[in-house]
């Protein structure tokens, strides 16, 4: 079989990707790549491991031929609050990057993944169920090079026939990897704090609301929509996934049902604040649903007794 590439495969959704991948496909079949960050134990051991950077063509190519790629999960890119931090390593990183590899893709003959985001709309989007195709006018360099990567994935795909797929993710929440820089981030950090402290302090505002996910559906949606018959796509590179949308007050209730004395106060950092208010609430994600039969298994319940389970366990605390 043609491999399978995943870049980003030290960050937060390509750790899990690409163990999920190796597990389905074969430990040989499935490449990870990092740029800076090393690799945990069990990612470097279960299969291939390569140092490359996304944006640098000769050095993506160098890999694509030594293992016969035919699959590229590309997830090296920045997120939000960092991305407007360093608007132009963002612009750098997540456009570049998949130019190089969209490049490497159209001359390899490769099916890309790309994943987009609630980022990619803006203030003037229609902010409750966000209709699959509307107005996207993002106001942080993060939505700017989201929107961007959905057109140029389309335009690879229209022009050069590369089988490009992608999705709208909403805030990925997992037990596993940290994510970094990101405004979502809060639903995750939230859990740690809970077991450890039994406080948390949010940046974002109590009624603050976003769509998530659990990281076991986030993996799925990504396999699935690359497994699904290409006759049946019609918005190849940015469908609408989502599985859940709350606000921090509504999680922090999730957690109280099972650590009784959880306290959450606020701290609002008006970076992170002004970005969250520019994305939708919740997205309407019925293309996906019918175009390739999406459907999320967790909802906030469920997700919250799964992350405290395992993270208690991972950080030998109880509650
Ligand atoms: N989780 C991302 C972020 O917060 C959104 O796609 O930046």
């Amino acid at each position: 079989m043609k491999k399978i590439l995943v870049t980003g495969a030290v960050g937060q959704i390509g750790s899990e990707l690409t163990l999920v991948l190796r597990k389905k496909y074969g430990n040989d079949n499935v490449i990870a790549c990092g740029h800076s960050k090393q690799p945990s134990d069990e990612l470097k051991n279960s299969g291939p491991f390569e140092f490359l950077d996304a944006r640098n063509y000769a050095e993506v190519e160098t890999v694509v031929k030594k293992y016969d790629i035919g699959v590229i999960y590309h997830l090296a890119a920045l997120l939000s609050a960092v991305g407007e931090a360093k608007p132009q390593l963002a612009w750098d990183i997540n456009v570049n990057g998949l130019v190089a590899v969209l490049e490497i893709a159209r001359n390899y003959g490769c099916s890309v993944f790309t994943p987009s985001s609630i980022g990619a709309f803006g203030p003037s989007t229609p902010k409750k169920n966000t209709p699959q195709d509307t107005i996207q006018r993002p106001t942080s360099m993060y939505g700017v090079t989201k929107v961007a990567g959905e057109i140029l994935c389309d335009y690879y795909f229209l022009k050069f026939k590369v089988d490009t797929r992608g999705l709208r993710y909403p805030g990925i929440i997992s037990y596993v990897s940290p994510p970094g820089g990101g405004t979502t981030d809060y639903a995750v950090d939230i859990y740690y704090k809970a077991l450890e402290n039994k406080k948390y302090t949010c940046f974002l505002k109590a009624d603050t609301r976003l769509d998530m996910m659990y990281m076991p559906d986030a993996l799925n949606a990504a396999i699935n929509l690359m497994e699904a018959d290409p006759a049946k796509l019609k918005h190849r590179n940015a469908f609408n996934v989502t599985a859940m949308n709350f606000t921090p007050e509504q999680i922090a209730k999730a957690i109280k049902k099972k650590i009784p004395d959880f306290k959450i106060d606020y701290e609002i950092d008006p970076v992170r604040q002004g970005i969250a208010d520019s994305w939708p609430d919740n997205m309407d994600d019925s293309a996906a649903r019918k175009e390739w039969g999406w459907k999320p298994e967790y909802d906030l319940a469920k997700m919250t007794d799964d992350m405290l389970l395992n993270l208690s366990k991972k950080l030998n605390l109880k509650y």
